[in-house]
């Protein structure tokens, strides 16, 4: 009978191996379902089919991107209504011996006051007059020749049967784009995106002819308009002018502000310096109000008599032009434009080891990165601070809608050292700008932090 007790001892080690068991068969399971996941789901990218809507999608977005190219490069939105027929800088541009006025504006001028010339619009022969020194840089007729060719970064010129200008208008690529110099300096390849910070806006629109139109808008006289123009100096615009009339800050010096990158913006909520809204709403506003470009720009905020007084009077928040020449082009625009990335700094144009720590800085004891969130270097979401956050005057500020600047993104800072940092180029120099935090923030940053930190910035 003693063979039917069983012995506990037996019963538990049978229990033991069970379970022992049951662990093993989910071990193996849950191993054969995470490498079956692993092999059909690529880590959680979903299946790699592509079905029709996926073909239509990646169309869509080639087309896009070409389209919006084009609109960047070359549009200029029937803007010629404004710069040649109102204002008629065409005809200083081509000069007294074209029909024009004055003595014209030579290539040399033209490279001088920071356009820059596109060198693969330039035909080979060319090129090689070019490289020989066989083309006369201070002719006036040679610049009508670019113009012809297409070469001259984000002007446009339209031609009469005599060869002289019927018109000229500008396009998005004049500020937001310059060359790689790879052929002679101003003579490159286009950069699409970069700021050009030689481009000397004021100098060239003040050589207008009739400048009486934007005086009567501004409600001053010619000669002061001229002056407020050449005030601005190279890399610099003043968005805000035609919209509320102040040419200068309380401290006597320029209000206009520097021009900034358009790449890297992907990500991006706000844009402009001051934050006046996405990407495609300040399209619009660029097209309509600064280029003078015929469509359709809806912004009651403009309407506020006393901040826009310019803008209300003219009703600039709710412009309607028949035909519009610039709705239709905006979804592709802003897509190229996202499109646009920040370029990477080169090798050697900063110190390697020294931006590696300067990055736990940034991240650290700086705290920069709470604000400049990376990889965005902006803040997801409203991404705007008051004045009195980042220590500085509200002057710009409360040119703008919200009143409040916006968190800059950094990546690509090394292609705009040029003319400084901020808004108003205030710091002359990325040290500056930590100097200025350093203060503001009481950091204590020693200087070799501060200067591991410059590098740093140097090298997003
Ligand atoms: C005459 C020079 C000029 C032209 C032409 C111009 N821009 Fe700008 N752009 C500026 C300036 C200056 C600012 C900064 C304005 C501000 O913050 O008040 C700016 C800001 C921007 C920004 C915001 C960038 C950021 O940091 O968020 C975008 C985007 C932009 N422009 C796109 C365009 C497009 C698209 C066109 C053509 C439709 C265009 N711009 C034409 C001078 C120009
Ligand atoms: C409170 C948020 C905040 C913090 C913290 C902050 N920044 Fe900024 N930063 C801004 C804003 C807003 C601007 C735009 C200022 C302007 O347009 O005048 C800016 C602008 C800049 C610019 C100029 C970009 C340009 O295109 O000219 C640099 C460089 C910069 N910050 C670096 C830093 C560094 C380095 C730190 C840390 C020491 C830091 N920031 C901390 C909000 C911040």
């Amino acid at each position: 009978m003693n063979s039917l007790i069983r012995n506990p001892n037996e019963v538990s080690l049978a229990r033991v191996a069970l379970v022992l068991f049951s662990v093993a068969v989910v071990v193996v399971f849950a191993g054969v379902r995470s490498n079956w996941f692993a092999a059909n789901a690529q880590n959680g990218k979903g299946p790699d089919k592509t079905t029709e809507t996926d073909r239509q999608n990646d169309a869509n977005a080639q087309r896009m991107l070409a389209e919006g190219k084009q609109t960047f490069r070359f549009d200029t939105f029937g803007d010629e209504a404004f710069w040649a027929d109102t204002v008629q800088l065409h005809r200083a541009l081509e000069g007294e011996a074209f029909g024009g006025v004055g003595p014209g504006v030579s290539p040399k001028t033209a490279l001088a006051v920071g356009l820059k010339v596109d060198s693969e619009a330039l035909p080979e022969s060319l090129v090689q007059e070019l490289k020989h020194g066989r083309v006369d840089l201070d002719n006036p007729a040679t610049t009508l020749a670019l113009l012809k060719l297409n070469a001259v970064v984000g002007v446009k010129g339209t031609f009469k049967d005599d060869g002289s200008l019927k018109a000229v208008g500008i396009t998005c690529a004049l500020c937001h784009s310059t060359v790689d110099d790879s052929f002679a300096p101003g003579i490159g390849k286009r950069l699409d995106g970069w700021a050009n910070r030689d481009l000397n806006v004021g100098v060239i629109a003040s050589l207008s002819p009739n400048l009486q139109p934007v005086a009567d808008l501004l409600g001053h006289d010619v000669a002061t308009v001229k002056t407020v123009l050449q005030s601005w100096g190279p890399g610099r615009f003043d968005a805000e002018l035609f919209l509320d009339g102040q040419a200068f800050r309380p401290d006597g010096k320029s209000a206009s502000t520097l021009i900034p990158p358009a790449f890297g913006l992907a990500g991006v909520n706000l844009h402009t310096w001051t934050g006046w809204g996405s990407v495609t709403h300040w399209n619009a506003f660029v097209a309509n109000l600064e280029m003078h470009g015929q469509g359709t720009f809806y912004d009651p905020r403009l309407n506020d008599a006393v901040k826009f007084p310019i803008a209300a009077r003219n009703n600039f928040g709710n412009v309607r032009s028949t035909p519009d020449l610039i709705t239709a082009k905006l979804p592709a625009l802003q897509f190229y434009q996202l499109s646009i990335s920040a370029p990477t700094a080169p090798a050697g144009s900063f110190d390697a080891a020294a931006a590696v720590r300067g990055q736990a800085v940034f991240s650290n004891q700086a705290k920069c990165a709470v604000c400049h969130v990376p990889p965005i270097y902006t803040e997801p979401g409203w991404n705007m601070h008051t004045p009195e956050e980042i220590g500085i005057d509200a002057f710009q500020a409360k040119r703008s809608p919200d009143e409040r600047y916006r968190t800059a993104p950094l990546k690509g800072l090394w292609t705009h050292q040029k003319g400084g940092f901020y808004h108003d180029g205030r710091f002359a120099t990325l040290g500056d700008v930590v100097d200025h935090y350093n203060s503001v923030f009481s950091l204590n940053l020693s200087a070799q932090q501060k200067a591991d930190l410059v590098e740093y910035l140097k090298s997003l």
